[in-house]
């Protein structure tokens, strides 16, 4: 890895915004638009655990669905390895989504329920890989379900006859089979039981160890951002508040959103903050405030944070958009 290309990224976005149209009150002619994502920029560097965390609503689907060609931005770009990816027709992309696989929050909902195991596997092969023999799609779909501790026998068994562990090792295996470099996961774990969390996602690190792969890993769990991740985007309200290495993000929070999300955690394995209450209410993303969306909800709100909206800026070895932490009052 030289550190040019670690500059570069395997995978940036900038500028990245997402408006929603929602259906127009009877009685207005006005229709209320929804900002999911209000300019978001991040490299995901090659080989890196990269995880997005915040609670929900916050645009972490968007941001994932967006990078995967999955949901169109309304503006801003996505590159990958070098490429601008965005803006390509079907065809065109076809090359980037071998090397780009999801793993999505509900393996109940992500597997369809009248294809068989084997053949769920097969499909990205067939599609992505057109010019591959039958004898090595099935050779492809051995070793991948070997790989994700699945029984090869399971091939010819329908996803409903499987628990919900099972059937995310098959979504595993779904996004694996193609040999991708990087992989978005979607909260892979927040459906699963508490007692076979741990097991999906040491899977994930040893795919990861194993091919290489490089995470966007989202999740509103701050002990899996601890346990899994290299480096941490905390979102708030559409926008990257604070991004940094998890360890220093641990020892050293800055953003005052980030302090919350830490004092919320509870201090059990497994304990995740979207499960506890928070002080104060995420805004409405159709009518999000004037100047620092967090400002309704934060101690250190002043005038100009009412005004104003903090740009991202490098504070110490983070980057943190806000007011206080740039001026010195936090
Ligand atoms: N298809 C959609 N149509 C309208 N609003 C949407 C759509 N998808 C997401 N949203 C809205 O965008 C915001 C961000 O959603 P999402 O990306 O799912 O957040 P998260 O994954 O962090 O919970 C939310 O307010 C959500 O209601
Ligand atoms: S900019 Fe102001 S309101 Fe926003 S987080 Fe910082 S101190 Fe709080
Ligand atoms: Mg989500």
């Amino acid at each position: 890895m030289t550190g040019l290309a670690e500059e570069r990224g395997l995978v940036e976005v900038r500028g990245l915004e997402k408006r929603f149209a929602m259906p127009s009150h009877f009685l207005s002619r006005e229709k209320p638009v929804l900002h999911a994502l209000n300019g978001v920029d991040a490299v995901i560097r090659r080989g890196e655990a990269f995880c997005v965390v915040g609670e929900s609503g916050c645009g972490k689907t968007t941001l994932g669905r967006i990078v995967m060609g999955l949901t169109e931005p309304s503006n801003g770009e996505v590159h990958f390895d070098g490429s601008r990816i965005d803006d390509l027709g079907e065809t065109r992309r076809r090359p980037f989504r071998a090397r780009m696989q999801m793993v999505f929050q509900n393996p109940y909902a992500s597997l369809n329920p009248r294809r068989s195991v084997f053949d769920t596997l097969a499909e990205p092969l067939r599609h992505l890989r057109p010019r591959m023999r039958r004898a090595e799609v099935r050779e492809a779909v051995e070793a991948v379900m070997l790989a994700v501790g699945a029984d090869p026998k399971w091939g010819r068994r329908m996803p409903h006859e499987f628990s919900g562990g099972q059937r995310q090792r098959i979504a595993i295996a779904r996004a694996l089979v193609t040999d991708p470099e990087f992989i978005v996961a979607d909260e892979p774990i927040s459906a699963l039981d508490v007692s076979i969390q741990a097991q999906i996602l040491n899977l994930m690190t040893k795919a990861r160890e194993e091919r290489g792969l490089t995470y966007l890993f989202i999740t509103h769990d701050l002990n899996v951002v601890r346990h899994f991740g290299d480096r941490v985007a905390v979102m708030y309200l559409g926008r990257i508040v604070e991004l940094a290495d998890v360890v220093e993000l641990f020892d050293r929070p800055r953003h005052p959103y980030t302090r919350l999300l830490l004092e919320a955690i509870p201090k059990l394995e497994g304990g995740s903050f979207e499960r506890e209450r928070q002080p104060g209410e995420l805004p409405n993303p159709i009518k999000p405030p004037p100047g620092c969306a967090f400002a309704p909800r934060c101690p250190l709100a002043d005038e100009r944070c009412r005004a104003e909206r903090p740009a991202l800026k490098p504070a110490g070895p983070a980057r943190v958009a806000c007011f206080a932490v740039e001026e010195g009052r936090d």
